[in-house]
């Protein structure tokens, strides 16, 4: 049953499929997550951020002492990990083992530490179960997602009718990072930027690549609303050609 609230809220939603899944993949501070939360609360879908796993899962091992240059034990730990995604697009949540970690996932202890621990394969084949699995609990319960990451479109979720790759030139990117982390040091975090695509793109599994049949957007020279937009436009033409 349908309140007046939720009829008006319904009436203004774009036209979407019912189970649409939005693979968002792009470079840190491209705006790949304001921009993925924004669509899907606009297209009243859920959200899945995978940057969130591995920052948790890098967490863990800050806290546990474990050398995240260490491959194997860093494996080993991740193994025994438990890790929880809320897909709220208006309040996305992250637990390891049932502590709430959405605040120190974003510090720069874990900023550092984190393209190591994404390269170790046994953690992406981990997250990647559990990626699908959250997928599939969500089709399966009615919902769409937007998932966002940097192998969403070419590795967790090939088939998703829409597939985006966001980038943005390298100093935007920093201002907006700096600006989300409360104003911190511009070139240092340009830097720190810089040094996080190189690993991610060169890693050996699953580097960040533009999937095949991705719509590329270069967001540096828009606003978030107009980014914003233009997913919307997008999801609305699968629904115009289902
Ligand atoms: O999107 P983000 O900055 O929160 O991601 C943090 C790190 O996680 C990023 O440096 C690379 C890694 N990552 C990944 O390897 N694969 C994903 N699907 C998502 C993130």
């Amino acid at each position: 049953m349908s309140t007046p609230n939720h009829s008006a809220e319904t009436a203004s939603r774009p036209a979407v499929p019912e189970g649409l899944v939005i693979a968002v993949d792009g470079t840190s501070g491209s705006g790949k997550s304001s921009t993925s939360r924004g669509a899907a609360q606009r297209l009243g879908l859920r959200y899945l951020d995978t940057g969130a796993q591995f920052r948790a899962v890098t967490w863990a091992m800050l806290q546990a002492g474990v050398d995240v240059h260490d491959g194997p034990a860093v494996a080993a730990r991740s193994a025994e990990l438990m890790v929880v995604s809320g897909t709220d697009p208006a309040g996305p949540t992250i637990t390891v083992d049932g502590q709430d970690v959405s605040g120190p996932i974003r510090t720069d202890e874990v900023n550092a530490a984190v393209s190591p621990v994404s390269a170790v394969p046994e953690v992406r084949a981990h997250l990647l179960a559990l990626q699908r699995s959250i997928v599939a609990d969500l089709l399966a319960a009615g919902h769409g997602v937007v998932v966002e990451g940097r192998d969403i479109g070419s590795v967790v979720l090939p088939d998703a009718p829409v597939k985006l790759y966001l980038s943005a030139d390298p100093s935007a990117r920093a201002t907006r990072r700096s600006a989300e982390e409360g104003g911190s040091d511009l070139a240092a975090t340009e830097q720190s930027l810089l040094a996080r695509d190189a690993i991610d793109s060169g890693r050996a599994t699953a580097p960040l690549v533009m999937a095949d049949g991705a719509v590329h957007i270069d967001t540096t020279g828009f606003t978030l609303e107009e980014v914003i937009a233009q997913v919307v436009a997008l999801a609305e033409a699968v629904e115009a050609h289902a």
